[in-house]
């Protein structure tokens, strides 16, 4: 791919060379101003007085962009409250876009793709090898496409740009960079299995057969805890994508094909409109009071389970013994268990609220001052 970015020294190796006195000025650009892609601008502006002040590093709002518009140069306050109408705009070109971001005098520059989108994930590869760090919690690059995967972590090698994705495994959860730490230090994972959706969490630990599966359901759905179309939640393709980033930051070429996934979504209602969807949620209800009545003759509960052995991986709902671990998770909680070398009789086990665009956001930005580190700010006030 040629894209019109000016050639971008890697600030890996400019590092050392740095002036501290002066500010690391650092070109920020937003993919994707939804839930949290708004959740970081807000993030950004709040945190912007105190990383110049204490850590001298100046953030430099320069873009924002959505699939149709993108404003440039949207350093405005008013602005990044509200998008549309605040200025003039012009259309999505994400080349463009990008080259506007990186700047025209060797700024660093971070792109911060809060998009779902496979479009954006597929410019990854090009703007890496153009020097320009991708922060994102966008699942497709990393669980895509493997040969699309290669070509993107090749294109960060060999530029020494960085790539981050911490949320998109356990949202503002240290998942990711959890395993990257164990195998950098010389860990190796034998499994791990987690659960990884909120939604999924949240709705198991409230059936217990009082009321049908589908109620629940639409509570989840009206109460935004679910995707817009719930068939994402209740598929476990969303999980499955979770899985296939963990076995791949372990090494592994895990494609979401590889990857043996139970859903809860009958196939009669699997292609069909969200409100047919919608309409029809009661399909669900006796399949899922079965697995409940299954559960209960065996002494235990219904969870929403991933697993990865290091070989295959398997998503779907289980029954776990009452003691076990996942019985006992709140609400919406993430729960994620390493199984290493290290952590063998007892795994190490990251748990916490999986979910929720300000802690997705915090996520991101966290990414982004991982970034910044590696250029020689400092994280703390001294
Ligand atoms: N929300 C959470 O709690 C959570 C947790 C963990 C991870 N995530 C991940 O975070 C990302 C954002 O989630 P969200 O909840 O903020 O979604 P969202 O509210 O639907 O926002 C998505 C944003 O991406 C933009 N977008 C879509 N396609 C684009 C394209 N081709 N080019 C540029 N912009 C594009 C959308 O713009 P339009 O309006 O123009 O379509 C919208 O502004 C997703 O990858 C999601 O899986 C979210």
């Amino acid at each position: 791919m040629s894209i019109a970015i000016a050639p971008y020294r890697s600030p890996l190796r400019a590092a050392p060379l740095r002036d501290v006195a002066a500010p690391l000025v650092v070109n920020v650009g937003i993919v994707g101003p939804g839930k949290v892609g708004t959740a970081l601008l807000a993030q950004l502006r709040a945190a912007t007085p105190r990383l110049l002040r204490d850590c001298r590093l100046e953030l430099r709002l320069r873009a924002v962009c959505d699939s149709r518009h993108m404003w440039l140069d949207c350093d405005d306050e008013a602005l990044n409250g509200r998008l549309h109408g605040a200025q003039t705009w012009r259309p999505t070109e994400l080349d463009e876009f990008a080259a506007y971001v990186a700047g025209e005098h060797g700024e660093a520059a971070v792109l911060a793709d809060c998009s779902a989108s496979d479009l954006v994930a597929d410019r990854y590869a090009g703007w890496l090898g153009a020097g320009i760090h991708v922060v994102t919690p966008n699942k497709r690059a990393a669980s895509g496409p493997v040969d699309r995967w290669r070509h993107i972590r090749a294109a960060a090698d060999a530029s020494g740009a960085r790539l981050h994705y911490e949320g998109t495994v356990g949202a503002g959860l240290p998942v990711v960079q959890t395993l990257r730490d164990l195998l950098d230090t010389g860990d190796e994972l034998m499994a791990v299995e987690g659960m990884l959706s909120g939604t999924l969490a949240w709705l198991l630990n409230r059936f217990d057969g009082s009321v049908p599966f589908s109620v629940l359901v639409r509570e989840a759905h009206d109460m935004g805890y679910t995707e817009p179309d719930a068939r994402d939640d209740l598929s476990g393709m969303d999980v499955a994508r979770k899985l296939v980033i963990l076995a791949r930051e372990a090494g592994v070429a895990l494609s979401l094909d590889d990857v043996a996934v139970r859903s809860l979504v009958p196939e009669a209602l699997a292609h069909g409109s969200r409100d047919a969807f919608m309409a029809g949620l009661a399909a669900l209800d006796e399949p899922m009071a079965a697995m409940l009545a299954e559960a209960r003759e065996a002494g235990g509960v219904l969870r929403h389970v991933a697993r990865f052995d290091g070989r295959q991986g398997s998503v779907g709902v289980r029954v776990v013994d009452r003691d076990h671990a996942f019985a006992h998770a709140h609400l919406t909680d993430n729960v994620v268990r390493f199984a290493t070398r290290r952590y063998c009789d007892n795994a190490l086990v990251v748990q916490g609220p999986g979910a929720g665009p300000e802690v997705t956001a915090a996520a991101v930005f966290t990414d982004l001052l991982r970034v910044a580190g590696a250029m020689g700010v400092k994280r703390c006030a001294c």
